[in-house]
Parts: structure tokens; sequence; C-alpha cells
């Protein structure tokens, strides 16, 4: 037996003041544009910002539904607009900012397991690390890569290995 250890590091900031230019302008996207988020039955406004590397802005809000399983995440969103319109384009960094009926959360909120999947397939298709940068009312979190979300994770690798 062998023991593995597996180190996620997280970068926690107490404002947004302490950020880089680039990932400010992000987070203020990402918290704007959850004014659009369409969340009435969970009230959790989701907005998700992209940073493209050709410059492009790209941002997504949380799409729910009365037949609740067929709604879907700001992240998802973003990620699947950016990747339909510019298909040959890698994404460098997301913030995510979530607001309720009480105002931004105090604690920033991860990715779920189904947008940490297509954060890793759309880090791996470009073979470009997405920093991924949280926001809530003042503290942030910035996690250097989608694989650090999911350590343990299921990819092409594994459909082209083939079963024997
Ligand atoms: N949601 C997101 O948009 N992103 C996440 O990563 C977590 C959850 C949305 C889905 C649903 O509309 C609402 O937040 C409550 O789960």
């Amino acid at each position: 037996m062998t023991e593995k250890q597996i180190i996620t590091k997280v970068y926690e900031y107490n404002s947004i003041d302490e950020l880089e230019e680039k990932d400010k302008i992000l987070v203020e996207r990402a918290k704007e544009i959850t004014k659009n988020s369409y969340s009435p039955y969970s009230h959790f406004r989701v907005g998700a910002a992209l940073l493209l590397a050709n410059g492009k802005i790209i941002t997504g809000t949380n799409q729910e539904n009365a037949a609740y399983p067929s709604g879907i995440c700001a992240e998802r969103v973003a990620l699947f607009y950016a990747n339909s319109e510019y298909p040959d384009v890698p994404v460098l960094s997301i913030a995510v900012a979530v607001k309720t009926n009480f105002g931004f959360i105090e604690t920033p909120a991860p990715p779920c397991g189904s947008c940490r999947q297509v954060l890793l397939e759309t880090e791996t298709r470009f073979k470009t690390p997405i920093k991924i940068i949280l926001a809530a009312n003042e503290k942030i979190q910035i996690i250097e890569d989608a694989k650090s979300l999911l350590p343990i994770n299921f990819d092409d690798s594994f459909l082209k290995s083939g079963s024997k």
C-alpha cells in the first residue's frame, strides 16, 4: 500500500485591492453580472466572468428552471458560450461572485462538481491553466488551476486507454 497526499493551494485575500489589475476587473464584472441571474427559485444569484487569451471578457449567470435539473450554473453558461463563440481561444481565468437577497456572500463559494469537470475539460483542451478567482463581499480566494480543484479526475486519457 502506498499513501499519496494531494495538496491544494488556496490563496486568500481580504480585499479586492490586493489583486492584480486584470483580476480586479474580472471580479468586478462577475459581481456586476449577478444582476442578470435568473434564479427565482434559489435567489442565489451567481455571476461568472472569463478572461480569454484574445483579451475578451465573457460573462454568464445561473439560469434556473421550474423543472429544477434543467437549470445550469453561471460558470458553465460562460464557459460553453466562450467555447462556442471562440473555439480556438484559451480561457485564462474565471471570476465567480454570488449575491443573495442579503447582498454579496461573506465566504467565497467554490464551483460545483459539474462546473469543475467542465473547467478541467477546457483547461485540458487548450493546454492552458485556468486561474479560478472566487469572490465574496470582501474576501477573495484564488486557486491556480482547475486541476487543483479536481485533483483526482476523469479526462479523455481514460477514453483512449481502452480496456484489457
Ligand atoms: N450555482 C452556480 O451557478 N454555480 C455554482 O458553482 C454553484 C451553484 C447555481 C445553481 C443554482 O441556480 C443556484 O446556484 C443554487 O444552487
